[in-house]
């Protein structure tokens, strides 16, 4: 494929997109104090339209208040009052003949109950080493059903909302990523247990939502393998990405890795340690001194240094391509338009994905298509994905400031 190819428009789960270049969800720490989207959010993601993004998806948006994120002023759907502010943004993309996509999450264990207002919640009663907060509340069966009421109430919304559809997280660790893998599943029930069981709550949101959206396209972002021992692996996911098309899923994202284990989703060369000091919830309330005592223990939390930093889930989507008939879009690490041409070109996957080389260039398509960058700027400090917790999103370059 030549690079004009990239360019050109194609179409994504009946979604129609200016080329294979997609923002993938990004928390942007730009809604309000509810989780109303706010005017800053429709500049940013303006900013990636007149870019020429081929789509948008959004940052995660909670569907629940127990699964609201720690990160700073994440969007909520959980509300049918959020609709007309939705809309506003959506219109306001649409006129740059830009497709966008919300994204739908619970964050089960993966939140702090100081942000929540009660206990996580989580698959079983397993503690996360991350986020050492208490052991969470394991999901009773009438609780399983009403968040999964929950996503199909906000893919309703979202729908509602304007946008071209939506994606369920199910990757990184997040709820429906806790309930996939055995390492956070240990349920004996119809949630846990063997595969079918472990997808059953995914499976039952894709049913309950066709009767209430008929043909909205429903995407997935999903976890290829999760670094953890026990956890989830390329050979199931490839069974669960089956799964998921005979589920009416209309394309999957392919991802990797959990909270807990740092940085193996957003792969860096350095451990972000300045970053963690200032602005992790952990240690920024500390004083300077106790901060500098502090490093050798942040180090060690962030100790996992996971290789390759570059197209690290390119193998596996290719694997998930084989495996399904419905698109398939990568990311992780992708940052030069000649590896873009690669991975399309030799249709490892039909789309691909970046997240951090739009925070940094938010018009790096445009740049692309223009010929005047090959390769992104961003040099994977990784400082934004800490600063998620304390400020919105912004390009720190590797320093403090
Ligand atoms: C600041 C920041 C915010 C992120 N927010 C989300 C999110 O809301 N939803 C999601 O699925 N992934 C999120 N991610 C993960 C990215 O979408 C992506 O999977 C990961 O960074 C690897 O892609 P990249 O190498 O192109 O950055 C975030 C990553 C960063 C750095």
């Amino acid at each position: 494929m030549t690079d004009n190819q990239i360019f050109e428009p194609a179409v994504l789960a009946g979604i129609k997109l200016k080329n294979r270049i997609i923002r993938s969800a990004t928390h942007e720490g730009l809604a309000d104090g509810n989780g109303i989207p706010t005017e800053a959010l429709k500049i940013k993601y303006l900013q990636l339209a007149k870019g020429e993004v081929g789509a948008i998806i959004t940052g995660y948006a909670g569907i629940r208040q127990n699964g609201k994120s720690p990160n700073y002023q994440m969007l909520m759907m959980d509300t049918e009052d959020y609709i007309p502010f939705y809309r506003d943004i959506v219109d306001a993309v649409h006129e740059h003949g830009t497709p966008i996509i919300q994204q739908l999450a619970h964050c089960g264990r993966q939140t702090r109950s100081k942000v929540t207002g009660e206990k996580p919640v989580a698959p079983s009663a397993i503690r996360d080493k991350m986020f050492l907060e208490e052991v969470p509340k394991e999901l009773s069966d009438h609780e399983i059903r009403d968040i999964i009421n929950n996503f199909i109430d906000a893919i309703d919304r979202s729908k509602k909302a304007g946008f071209d559809g939506v994606q369920l997280h199910i990757a990184h660790g997040y709820l429906l990523a806790q309930f996939l893998s055995p390492y956070s599943n240990r349920r004996k029930d119809q949630w846990g247990g063997s595969m079918e069981n472990r997808y059953r709550i995914i499976d039952e949101i894709f049913q309950g939502a066709r009767k209430r959206v008929g043909s909205f396209p429903i995407l997935v972002k999903m976890n290829a393998y999760d670094g953890r021992k026990n956890g989830m692996r390329i050979d199931e996911a490839v069974h669960i990405a089956g799964l998921l098309e005979k589920s009416g899923c209309a394309a999957i994202e392919v991802s990797c890795g959990t909270i807990e284990d740092g940085f193996y989703a957003s792969r860096g060369e350095k451990a972000p340690v300045d970053a963690v000091l200032e602005y992790s919830y952990l240690f920024r309330e500390l004083n300077p001194v106790i901060k500098f005592m502090a490093r050798p223990l942040v180090r060690f939390m962030l100790r996992s240094d996971p290789k390759p930093i570059y197209n690290y889930n390119v193998a596996a989507a290719q694997q998930i391509k084989e495996r399904v008939s419905i698109p398939v879009i990568v990311v992780g690490g992708i940052k030069s338009l000649e590896d873009i041409a690669d991975i399309i070109g030799t249709q490892k996957t039909d789309f691909v994905s970046m997240c951090r080389p739009f925070i940094i260039e938010p018009n790096l398509v445009k740049k692309f298509k223009e010929g005047t960058r090959k390769e992104s700027r961003c040099i994977h400090c990784n400082y934004c994905s800490i600063a998620q917790e304390a400020q919105s999103l912004r390009c720190y370059y590797g320093k403090i400031k």
